[in-house]
């Protein structure tokens, strides 16, 4: 008896702390992730207008609006900036009565002021006013070195604006990494004693006012100095930041969060503990420890920079600022402890933020609402948890809060979005993000994110994504194999269509329906059909697959029928041959096409159809040897009509690169124009149109174009059946191989298209 009552009860526990668990983690299919823009030069905010349209901003000075319904992106305007050391158009936010007043408040870095402006323009439909500017404030910086100027821009929900401000201090030098506190003559630009510790100044804080209508503010009660403390600055809500680059405000309880982007020293020394990265939490207005304390008020020691000598560690409780750059008080606030924080390496609390590079962001706190469910807004799983991340290492994660806002634990964000920059896709099938430089949550609880891209040239990676879960039946996901098919290469009846990888998330039963595009005639009701077309052509099949529930999507092939495959072969080198790095290899090729014919009878015209490319390869297998953006042109008939650096029929792609870069819109721009063809726009030779390619391919092909750089054409690409290929030489040997790629492209048999033939082979070098 006693015994069945004690099992009783711990079955019953088990029950409790199962399904405490069984509730966890949302399924990752039910995570649906739509890419909204792409190509976007150094995006830094993100807002969203109560009619739907999107707003975000360009590090640059562009202030631009994406629409939904359109997919257009439109330049509302152009701040004039100053650019140098991180300065530029730091960040935004909209008015919370913005659909009534359109006002917006920009935080930046105007040219001939050393310092930043926080303003209030008027929109005029998409057009941001620059004549409607009303100057809210200025505060000092100095631009004598770099860096660090935050500054996310936020509403609280009780109509406060608060922004985040950087330390305004070069972080290199003497410092070592350590908290700065350089006090020798001339020496202000290396001491964050008189910015961050500062309580004049309103560098390295997060600050709060209440703007009025009238274009100027009042300082609403709250802040860490009531007005008229003598030194003080009423605005200073946060002191003490390094650089609160991203931050946000809670819209239910006002509390505000911010990633503190810390120090580089690598170990705990005489001088101070190692660098952290910090998630900050504000429920109140605060010291939060800079150039004095860091992670949880480990502190640093005054060190003498003129002597060299060490001074007492600084004391958490009374922080004292006898910096000579000190204009503010000297006793400063107590300082308070990091919400959450991570060095370099891997930390003994909170090992799941490994170990790597740290640039710490705080996004949102989601906050759950019953329609979410209606809506394809996030689930209540993650009702009252902070979404954070870290932009360099990366990594995205929810910090759960409790009803206090108290931490409770770190959860993982869902597996359907995964923050990485290893340059291989993620065999999950997940979208990756390379970035990740700002969240919103929609009114419909789906969260906008906003990926850098990694950092170099126009941010052709950037993405702007739009992540929803949907609740209820979720539809199919139809597959179709083969993506491409020729059909003539066999005898009839042999080549086959499959939806098999077709799958329905729910786990339900499918029914597929396959048609012949255009024109709809039927092809088959099951998950594999034999393709039996005999008139010659290009086709596509699409196959529509649905589920028990109804719901269902389609996925389509290409098929190209009646023309055959040509056939690539190198007659020299041999496949693992050796080669010395730096030296010519010299290649032969046959070509062998059913229609065309042979290489070895018309060498002129085959030659002048086959491409050939080198690139070396490590043998770590990871990098591609060639983008798959080159691949792809190679296949279709790109480069008779274009070259990377030289003009042929078409403009060299270095040419196009340099017109397009940076420019949004640039994508859905020419991948019309690839597809459609025209002329007009590089002189009156038409470029043909491509009616066969899809939108991902040429999206490909486009990442690629536009990513080319002046004298940096990518691999070299050479035409004919003989010729030599420069190989690398880098010095030092790496284990790896020249990859030597030629492609045919035939002419097509009309009306079916061109077929194209491959050869690779991989030399060692010696
Ligand atoms: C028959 C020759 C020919 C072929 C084949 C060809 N192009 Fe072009 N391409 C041109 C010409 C000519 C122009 C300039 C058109 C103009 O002035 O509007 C051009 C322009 C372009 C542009 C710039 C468009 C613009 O409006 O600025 C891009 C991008 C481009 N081509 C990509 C491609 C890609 C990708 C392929 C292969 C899928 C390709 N081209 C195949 C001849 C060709």
């Amino acid at each position: 008896m006693k015994l069945t009552s004690t099992l009783a009860v711990s079955a019953a526990l088990c029950a409790l702390t199962h399904s405490a668990t069984a509730a966890e983690a949302p399924p990752d299919y039910r995570f649906q992730v739509e890419r909204l823009i792409e190509g976007i030069p150094q995006p830094m905010g993100l807002a969203l207008a109560p009619d739907g349209r999107i707003f975000f901003n360009e590090y640059g000075g562009k202030l631009k609006i994406y629409h939904p319904k359109t997919r257009a992106i439109v330049v509302a305007g152009e701040l004039k900036i100053f650019k140098d050391q991180e300065n530029g158009f730091l960040g935004f936010a909209l008015d919370p009565k913005f659909s009534e007043n359109g006002w917006i408040y920009c935080l930046y870095s105007p040219p001939g002021f050393d310092g930043q402006n926080l303003s209030r323009f008027t929109m005029q439909g998409d057009t941001l006013d620059l004549a409607s500017e009303k100057l809210l404030l200025q505060y000092d910086e100095q631009r004598q070195q770099c860096c660090h100027h935050g500054g996310t821009v936020a509403f609280a929900p009780d109509g406060c604006l608060l922004w985040s401000a950087g330390d305004n201090t070069h972080p290199h030098a003497d410092s070592n990494g350590y908290g700065p506190l350089d006090e020798r003559p001339g020496r202000e630009p290396w001491d964050a004693q008189k910015s961050s510790a500062n309580t004049m100044s309103l560098a390295g804080k997060v600050c709060r006012i209440r703007p009025k209508p009238d274009g100027t503010y009042e300082i609403p009660a709250g802040n860490l100095f009531p007005p008229g403390t003598p030194k003080t600055r009423p605005e200073i809500y946060a002191m003490g930041c390094r650089n609160p680059w991203r931050m946000s405000v809670d819209a239910q309880t006002g509390y505000v969060y911010w990633g503190e982007v810390g120090p580089d020293a690598n170990d705990d020394g005489p001088r101070g503990p190692r660098g952290y990265d910090e998630i900050n939490q504000a429920k109140k207005a605060g010291n939060f420890g800079w150039p004095y304390f860091i992670a949880n008020n480990l502190p640093y020691a005054d060190y003498d920079y003129a002597t060299k000598k060490l001074g007492p560690l600084f004391e958490p409780l009374l922080p004292i600022n006898e910096s000579v750059n000190n204009t503010g008080i000297r006793a400063l606030p107590p300082a308070t402890p990091a919400f959450l924080y991570w060095p370099y390496r891997k930390p003994d609390k909170w090992t799941e933020f490994g170990e790597g590079g740290r640039t710490a962001c705080a996004g949102p706190v989601f906050h759950w609402k019953p329609e979410f469910e209606k809506t394809n807004g996030f689930p209540k799983h993650f009702d009252n948890c902070l979404l954070f991340w870290d932009w360099e290492r990366p990594f995205i994660k929810w910090a759960r809060l409790d009803e206090k806002s108290d931490l409770v634990g770190l959860e993982p964000f869902t597996g359907a979005v995964v923050a990485s920059r290893a340059a291989t896709p993620l065999a999950s099938g997940a979208t990756k993000i390379k970035r990740p430089v700002f969240a919103v949550f929609g009114g419909d609880g789906q969260l906008y994110l906003m990926d850098y891209g990694e950092a170099w040239g126009a941010n052709g990676d950037s993405q702007l994504l739009k992540i929803s879960y949907v609740s209820g039946n979720l539809p199919p996901v139809a597959k179709v194999q083969p993506d491409f098919l020729a059909v003539s290469d066999a005898p009839d009846g042999e080549k086959k269509l499959s939806a098999k990888d077709s799958r329905d998330p729910d786990g339900g039963a499918l029914t597929f329906n396959w048609t012949l595009q255009p024109g709809g005639k039927p092809l088959g009701t099951t998950a594999e059909i034999p393709v039996t077309i005999k008139e010659p052509g290009n086709y596509v099949a699409e196959v529509r697959v649905t589920d028990a529930q109804g719901a269902s999507s389609t996925a389509r092939t290409r098929l190209n029928v009646g023309n055959r495959a040509p056939k690539v072969t190198f007659l020299e080198p041999k496949d693992g041959a050796t080669y010395t790095p730096g030296q010519p290899i010299k290649y032969r090729l046959a070509i062998s096409d059913p229609e065309d014919g042979e290489s070895s009878a018309k060498p002129d015209e085959l030659g002048a159809r086959t491409l050939v490319t080198g690139a070396f390869r490590r043998d770590d297998g990871k990098e591609e040897p060639l983008d798959p953006g080159i691949t792809r042109m190679k296949q279709s008939d790109c480069f008779n009509c274009h070259a990377a650096e030289q003009k042929i029929v078409g403009p060299s792609l270095v040419e196009i690169a340099t017109k397009y870069r940076g420019q949004s819109g640039a994508l859905e721009l020419l991948t019309k124009k690839i597809r459609e063809g025209g002329s007009g726009v590089w002189g009156p030779v038409p470029m043909l149109p491509h009616p066969q390619l899809t939108d991902d391919e040429i999206t490909i092909m486009l990442r690629w174009m536009l990513a080319l750089e002046p004298g940096k054409g990518g691999p070299a690409l050479l035409r004919g059946l003989a010729g030599e290929v420069t190989t690398p030489n880098p010095g030092k040997p790496e284990p790896g191989g020249f990859v030597l790629e030629a492609t045919y492209t035939d002419l097509g048999r009309a009306p079916a298209g061109e077929l194209s033939g491959r050869a690779i082979l991989t030399l060692r070098p010696r």
